[in-house]
C-alpha cells in the first residue's frame, strides 16, 4: 500500500476505452486531465500500484505513461513520480498547434494558452464510489494464483472432465470442499453429501424447489436480509414470515410450524451479530422436533476478525441443517460457484431438482477451484484479505471517531461490511448526502423485511467494495456526508 493510489491522496474511476489496454489507459486518463478530474501537479500511482489495481499488466500502464509524458500531459521525474503536467496540453494535437512562422520571421512555437482550472460539476456528481456491502475487492483476485491452478487442473484432468458432468458436481472440487470445510468452518462434510451449485442463491432455489415439493409452506426468515432472497422463496410458493430480532439477534425460542428456517448464524446480514450459543441450540432443538431443515447461509464465514471464525451450525445437527457455502466473499461473484452440504435424505432430492446433467457450472472452474483450494492458495488468499479488510475496517473505525465521533458503528468483529448507527430520522437524508458526494450508500432499511416495521436509523457500510485505489476516496465522502 506504500506507493498505492489511495497514499496520494488521488482517486479516480478509469474506464478503459478503446480496443487495446495501453491505448484504452492513455485515453481514460487524458479524458481524466481534460476534464479536471485529475487535477495540474496531482502524482499517480507507481505503475505497478496502477496496474495491480485495473488488473492489467505493469509494462502496459509504463508504456501508457512513457507516452503520456512524451505528448505533454505528464511529466516524469527521479524522485517525484508521474505527475499531471502543470500546464498539460499534448505537444501535438489540436490544442498546441503551431502557428505558421510570420513571413521572414523565426519560427517560433505559439505558447499553449493557459487552462481555465477545472470546472467542479456544482450539482449532484454520478455515483465515483460505492460502499454497498455484498461485493469483495474485485482488484484482489488472485488473478496470477487462479491461472496457475486453472493450467495445473488442465493439464491433469482427464477427457471424460469435459464433457456433460454429473449434477453432483465434480468428486475433485467434492473432496476438496469437504476436507477444507471440515477444518476451517466445522461442517461434517462427506464428498457424498456435497452438491455444487452456481452460488447461494443457486442453492436456495433448489432447495425451495424441495421443501415446497414436500409441503412445507413458509421459510423463517431472519427480520433483515436481502429481498432476493425473499422474493426467491415467494416465487416458490413459500411465504417468509420473518423472526424478531433483538440487541442479542435473530429471536429463534418463538419457531413454530414453519417448515423451514434461513439464517445467517455465523455473521447476520446485515446487522453483523453471530447468533448466540442458546438461539443457535434453540434452533436446532425446534429442526429435531419438528422435521423441520435449518437453511445455513454461510456467505463470510472465514472473515471474522477479534477470534477464530464462529463454526458453522451444520455442526451441531448435520441431519438437520442444510449448509449453503459460496465463493463469492472469499474470492468474486463473478466465479458463481457455491456448495451445499445436505443432510442425507435431502441428497436424492436436490440432485432430482437439478436435472440428470450439470447445466451450471462449468466443470474447468470446479477443477480450478479444486486445485486452488487443494494446493493452499486458498488458505493463503483468505489470509491475506483477512489481513487487508481488518485494516480497511480499523480505518473505517478511526476515521469515524475522528470525523464523526457522535456515529456509533456495529458488526465490525467479522464480514466486509459493518453498521453505522445514525440520529433518529436522518437515514435518507445522510443516503441523500452521499449521493452528492458521489457515494453510492445503503440504508439499514433497505434490508428490512416488508413485514416488519421500521426501526432505527443506519448505514451499511461495505468497506470491501472499492478496489484500494478507490478505498480513500469513498471513507473521505463518507466522512462529509455523515451528520
Ligand atoms: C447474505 C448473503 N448471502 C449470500 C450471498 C452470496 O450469494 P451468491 O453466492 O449467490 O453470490 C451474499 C452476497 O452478497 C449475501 O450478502
Amino acid at each position: 500500500m506504500t506507493d498505492s493510489w489511495a497514499t496520494f491522496g488521488a482517486d479516480l474511476h478509469l474506464e478503459l476505452r478503446g480496443p487495446g489496454l495501453r491505448s484504452g489507459l492513455m485515453e481514460a486518463l487524458r479524458e481524466a486531465v481534460r476534464t479536471g478530474r485529475l487535477a495540474p501537479g496531482t502524482r499517480l500511482p507507481s505503475s505497478r500500484s496502477l496496474a495491480a489495481d485495473l488488473g492489467i499488466a505493469r509494462n502496459t500502464v509504463a508504456d501508457a505513461y512513457a507516452e503520456l509524458v512524451a505528448e505533454g500531459w505528464l511529466t516524469a521525474r527521479q524522485g517525484s513520480g508521474t505527475r499531471v503536467a502543470r500546464r498539460a496540453a499534448p505537444r501535438s494535437g489540436p490544442a498546441a498547434v503551431h502557428r505558421a512562422p510570420a513571413r521572414g520571421g523565426a519560427a517560433r512555437a505559439e505558447p499553449v494558452p493557459p487552462r481555465r482550472p477545472p470546472v467542479r460539476p456544482p450539482v449532484r456528481r454520478s455515483a465515483t464510489h460505492t460502499l454497498h456491502p455484498g461485493t469483495p475487492d474485485l482488484g484482489s483476485f488472485p488473478r496470477g494464483e487462479w491461472l496457475k491452478a486453472a493450467r495445473r487442473a488442465l493439464a491433469s484432468a482427464p477427457h471424460e472432465a469435459l464433457g456433460y458432468g454429473e449434477p453432483h458436481g465434480r468428486v475433485e472440487l467434492r473432496t476438496a470442499l469437504a476436507d477444507y470445510l471440515a477444518r476451517a468452518r466445522g461442517v461434517h462434510a462427506d464428498p457424498d453429501r456435497i452438491v455444487i451449485c452456481s452460488g447461494f442463491v443457486h442453492g436456495l432455489r433448489l432447495m425451495a424447489q424441495v421443501l415446497r415439493d414436500r409441503k412445507v409452506r413458509e421459510v423463517a426468515v431472519e427480520s433483515y436480509g436481502l429481498d432476493v432472497h425473499w422474493d426467491l422463496l415467494a416465487g416458490a410458493g413459500l411465504g417468509t414470515p420473518p423472526l424478531p430480532c433483538d440487541e442479542r439477534g435473530t429471536r429463534t425460542g418463538g419457531l413454530d410450524r414453519q417448515g423451514a428456517l434461513l439464517i445467517t448464524a455465523a455473521h447476520q446480514f446485515p446487522l453483523g451479530g453471530a447468533l448466540p450459543p442458546d438461539r443457535r441450540a434453540a434452533a436446532v432443538d425446534w429442526a429435531r422436533r419438528t422435521g423441520a431443515v435449518i437453511l445455513e447461509d454461510d456467505y463470510d464465514g472465514e472473515f471474522r476478525y477479534d477470534r477464530q471464525p464462529v463454526g458453522a451450525l451444520q455442526g451441531l445437527d448435520p441431519e438437520r441443517v442444510v449448509y449453503l457455502g459460496t465463493a463469492s466473499k472469499s474470492l468474486t461473484p463473478g466465479l458463481r460457484l457455491g456448495w451445499m452440504v445436505l443432510p442425507e435424505d435431502l441428497v436424492g432430492d436436490v440432485l432430482a431438482a437439478k436435472g440428470h446433467a450439470e447445466w451450471v457450472s462449468s466443470a474447468l472452474d470446479q477443477l480450478t477451484l479444486a486445485e486452488f483450494i487443494r494446493s493452499g492458495a486458498y488458505d493463503r488468499h483468505v489470509r491475506g484479505m483477512r489481513l487487508r479488510y481488518r485494516r480497511r475496517r480499523d480505518q473505517l473505525v478511526a476515521a469515524l471517531a475522528e470525523r464523526a465521533p457522535g456515529i456509533r458503528v456495529s458488526g465490525i468483529a467479522a464480514g466486509l461490511h459493518a453498521v453505522l448507527e445514525l440520529p433518529p430520522g436522518t437515514e435518507r437524508s445522510v443516503v441523500q448526502a452521499a449521493s452528492w458526494q458521489g457515494l453510492a450508500v445503503q440504508g439499514l432499511d433497505r434490508f428490512r423485511h416488508p413485514a416488519v416495521p421500521p426501526g432505527r436509523d443506519a448505514l451499511v457500510v461495505g468497506y470491501a467494495t472499492p478496489t484500494d485505489s478507490a478505498w480513500s476516496g469513498a471513507l473521505d465522502a463518507l466522512c462529509r456526508a455523515l451528520p
